[in-house]
């Protein structure tokens, strides 16, 4: 017996008007806000993700599902969005577009974690990225824009986290005081902090370990030792969370598990929260695209696994549009009524209405019951009779009535076309 790998899972049918919502409310939002859809490839080349300077982070070290094609080729499937995009905009130009450019995508990451609730080995993104512009508006308006689309869901009560982890310029020095503070309690860290004090020590600070916790709060905060412009812009951003009413708390803890974060670092948790609850993670990275071989390039933004979006929607009872099924459902007995009912069937679809044609090899009083169970709104029954006279006798099936009708008189009694759009689908 196969089954799906561990940390995956299938979507199956009964699970798929939460993803078609989700989906078509990403869509809907970013039309709002300017963002416009990119979608790369499932795996790239390995170095785009394991950079020099990605070194240490336990995306690279550990959680990457890495291969060589037949051409001998290193490649690695897409463990993150956002240096895929960045390839993307150096590759293809569109740094000679009008920036900042404003792009969304929403697909299946790999990441070889240990699975529990909300945290697989195949996960969706639902990402933006800014691409080009170095303004504290473009970090808010992120933020705004991953909160507008979690509350368009009924999501509320949702925290916002905010940190800033300086630049190029101020960082360095914070890393050295920080690395100086820990000295103190190398042997009382864990044996990944021990690493993480010479490897890549402001990842110290997002250790939960117990033991590393009490240290982690009496640290040294970053916020203390930004340079001037990085305080001016983590000033400005918060002013503009405020201007919009949107609540935060500042976390100096918050770091990311990602390399390529320069200044503002934020994550969206929603009102029950857990170990794997951060809904949102992103933030502002002005390095990246130069590290990947393009020119100095500011951006921002975030990304949110849409199964943790899909869990809360659950543990908090929302509803979502189930799209309509069929509204016919062709129950037929005999040859050459098998025939009339292929061919009906063709002609109510060609119409626009949703047809399930059985198969004829259920009993009459079988298929009957399929129809009840399907919950169409009629059933057309045809047999030897109907043929010849070609008609059909059609059941309202919530009046629970029956009359004969002309077959050629069936599209015009059977109704309105079928409407596929989820709004349809809620009214
Ligand atoms: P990340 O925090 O690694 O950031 O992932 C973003 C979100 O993806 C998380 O908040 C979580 O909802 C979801 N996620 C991550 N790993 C898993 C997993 N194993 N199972 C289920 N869901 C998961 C990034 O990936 C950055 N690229 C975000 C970003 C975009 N920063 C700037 N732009």
């Amino acid at each position: 017996m196969y089954k799906a790998p561990r940390g995956t899972t299938d979507i199956l049918p009964g699970e798929q008007a939460y993803w078609a919502h989700v989906q078509q409310r990403a869509a809907e939002v970013c039309l709002l806000y300017g963002y416009e859809r990119i979608d790369t490839p499932a795996f790239e080349d390995y170095g785009l993700f394991a950079r020099t300077d990605a070194e240490g982070t336990d995306l690279v070290e550990k959680e990457m599902y890495i291969f060589e094609d037949r051409g001998g080729q290193k490649l690695a499937l897409r463990a993150e969005n956002t240096a895929p995009v960045c390839r993307a905009y150096v590759e293809h130009g569109l740094f000679n577009l009008s920036q900042p450019v404003r792009l969304y995508y929403i697909g299946p990451t790999f990441r070889y974690e240990r699975p529990q609730a909300g945290r697989y080995r195949q996960h969706h993104q639902f990402g933006c990225e800014a691409l080009g512009d170095a303004s504290p508006i473009l970090d808010v308006e992120v933020i705004e824009l991953a909160i507008r689309f979690l509350e368009s869901l009924g999501l509320t009560r949702l925290s916002v986290l905010l940190n800033s982890i300086g630049c190029r310029e101020c960082q360095p020095a914070y890393v050295e005081v920080l690395q100086q503070y820990y000295q103190a309690f190398s042997a009382d860290v864990c044996s990944d902090c021990r690493v993480r004090m010479v490897r890549n020590p402001l990842r110290l600070l997002d250790c939960k370990q117990s033991a590393c916790k009490r240290i982690v709060d009496a640290a040294p905060h970053i916020s203390d030792y930004l340079c001037p412009e990085c305080k001016d812009h983590f000033r400005e951003v918060q002013e503009q969370l405020k201007v919009l009413g949107i609540p935060f708390a500042l976390n100096h803890t918050l770091v990311r598990g990602l390399d390529y974060y320069t200044r503002t670092v934020f994550e969206i948790l929603p009102q029950r929260q857990g170990s794997q609850s951060a809904i949102v993670g992103g933030g502002r990275y002005d390095g990246l695209i130069e590290q990947i071989g393009g020119k100095p390039t500011p951006a921002v933004g975030f990304a949110m696994g849409l199964e943790r979006v899909i869990l809360n929607i659950k543990e908090q009872g929302l509803d979502v549009p189930v799209p309509p099924g069929p509204r016919v459902y062709i129950a037929h007995v005999g040859t050459p009524a098998r025939q009339t009912a292929v061919s009906l069937a063709r002609r109510l679809r060609g119409a626009g209405i949703g047809v399930l044609a059985s198969t004829g090899t259920k009993s009459f009083k079988a298929q009957l019951r399929q129809a009840n169970s399907l919950g169409v709104t009629y059933t057309i029954i045809l047999g030897d009779n109907e043929v010849e006279a070609r008609t059909a006798v059609v059941r309202d099936m919530a009046r629970n009535e029956q009359s004969t009708l002309p077959q050629d008189e069936l599209v015009e009694h059977l109704g309105r076309p079928v409407d596929c759009s989820p709004d349809s689908a809620s009214s």
